[in-house]
């Protein structure tokens, strides 16, 4: 099977300003050493893949005092051109939200909405072909899912996550096309993993070692699967399905608790 790639638009934020200071996930060790040095090298190297791979890329100003801001993916949803912009949950964080709604203001987005409920972006939202996937248990609100449903007007299929490494639902699945994902069954509460395997029946189910190396913090552009370099299990079972997996090293921003889909927005124009 030939998969087509599509272009897409994403925004991203350089991490400038990347430390480690505080810890609000399993990840984070303020104890541990940070190259700031490196993780923007590793940085410019996803930026540069996916101007290779033909997607364009738009970079918001990262603030000084805001290390996590890299995480762009955290920063708001974007579907048919509609913005929803982030609230988080930890104070460490928050003037992110604010921040990222300023960016799409001033940057002719003219659909916004300022959230009222606690929700984490595409950390929490990933959109396919026909619903918005929403992660719960640790960061994003069940309130927040209901406030995405009626903005967007696509239906907002709730998950709960279990397992406090993978809190953001874009560290336990990745969406690969308009119908297909692949995730760590193990992240899932029982109702939640049996509402997956209805929905995807032919997902691809990642192992403890590839979720582990942030496997399912992926980017897929409906061909090109650019994931971390280290979860090969993953990268052969996409190879398999007649995807073509792109390995990345982001090691110091792993440190953070992300990887590859972290520190990417999608921008989802209008619908044509
Ligand atoms: N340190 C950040 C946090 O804990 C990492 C966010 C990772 N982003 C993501 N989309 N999963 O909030």
């Amino acid at each position: 099977m030939t998969r087509t790639a599509r272009p897409r638009r994403y925004l991203m934020c350089r991490p400038t300003h990347f430390e480690v200071s505080y810890s609000i996930n399993p990840w984070m060790d303020p104890a541990k050493p940070v190259d700031t040095g490196l993780a923007i090298t590793q940085w410019e190297q996803l930026r540069s893949l996916y101007l290779e791979l033909g997607h364009e890329v738009e970079l918001i100003d990262p603030l000084p005092g805001c290390p996590d801001m890299v995480y762009a993916a955290n920063g708001a949803t974007v579907v048919d051109g509609k913005v929803l912009g982030a609230r988080f949950r930890n104070a460490e964080r928050a003037a992110e939200g604010p921040a990222y709604l300023d960016w799409f203001r001033s940057h002719g987005w003219s659909a916004l909405h300022d959230p009222e409920h606690v929700n984490e972006g595409e950390g929490d939202f990933l959109v396919t072909g026909s619903w918005v996937l929403a992660g719960k248990g640790f960061r994003s609100t069940p309130e927040s899912h209901a406030e995405a449903q009626e903005f967007f007007g696509r239906p907002v299929i709730g998950l709960e996550l279990v397992d406090e490494r993978y809190y953001h639902l874009d560290t336990a699945l990745a969406v690969l096309s308009e119908d297909e994902v692949m995730y760590n069954p193990r992240a899932f509460t029982p109702g939640s993993l049996a509402v997956l395997e209805s929905l995807f029946p032919d997902a691809v189910l990642a192992g403890p070692a590839d979720a582990a190396a942030f496997g399912l913090n992926a980017v897929s552009d409906g061909r090109h699967v650019v994931l971390p370099e280290a979860a090969a299990g993953l990268a052969a079972a996409l190879r398999e399905r007649g995807f073509e997996p792109v390995g990345v090293d982001l090691s110091e921003l792993l440190k953070g608790g992300g990887s590859v889909k972290c520190c990417t927005l999608e921008l989802r124009g209008p619908a044509a």
